[in-house]
């Protein structure tokens, strides 16, 4: 299982646009994927048209990393074809629980999460929220993303990038 976070400290830069994009190469290459919606706004669960009426979220899961929890916060995208698009739904919830200075053990609990649907899934895409202008640095929420990502960018990694016509 592959594990892949959209992230950025600004909003509306694009994250869930790619981090839908990508879902939707995955779902032409045919790999069980699963979006993990951690931004508040919920626009990667509306985007694959899932539904949020959940009894559980991402935020019940963050709070209790129980796999009848985890069961319920995953719900079907409206995105269909031979393989499955699953989304673990968003909710204005997870504002509350994203930490500011957070733990080790906060930042690993998706992880653990995870770890629990390791053979349903080849694919796992992170849609995280922008910083919080209030408290400014990573949050929770990033610290997660950025510690589960295998493929995450880096400006060390990333090779430079030429002036267009040089
Ligand atoms: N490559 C792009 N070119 C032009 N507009 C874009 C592009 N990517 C995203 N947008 C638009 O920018 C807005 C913010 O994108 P969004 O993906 O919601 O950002 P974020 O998740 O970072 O807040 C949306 O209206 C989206 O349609
Ligand atoms: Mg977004």
């Amino acid at each position: 299982m592959h594990v892949l976070s959209v992230s950025s400290l600004k909003g509306g830069v694009g994250k869930t646009t790619v981090a839908l994009g990508l879902a939707s190469a995955a779902l032409n290459k045919g790999l069980n994927t699963l979006v993990v919606d951690l931004d508040p706004q919920c626009d990667a669960t509306s985007g694959l048209a899932a539904s949020n009426n959940q009894s559980a979220s991402v935020a019940e899961v963050l709070q209790a990393p129980k796999i009848q929890t985890v069961r319920k916060a995953i719900v079907s995208s409206g995105w269909h074809k031979s393989s499955k698009m699953d989304v673990m739904v968003g909710s204005p919830r997870s504002l509350l629980l994203d930490n500011p200075a957070p733990s080790v053990s906060d930042v690993w609990k998706l992880e653990e999460v995870l770890a629990m649907l390791e053979s349903e899934y080849d694919l796992v895409i992170i849609d995280t929220p922008h910083l919080s202008t209030l408290s400014p640095g990573p949050h929770g929420s990033h610290q997660t993303a950025y510690s589960l990502s295998q493929n995450l960018p880096s400006t060390q990694s990333l090779p430079p990038i030429e002036p267009a016509g040089q």
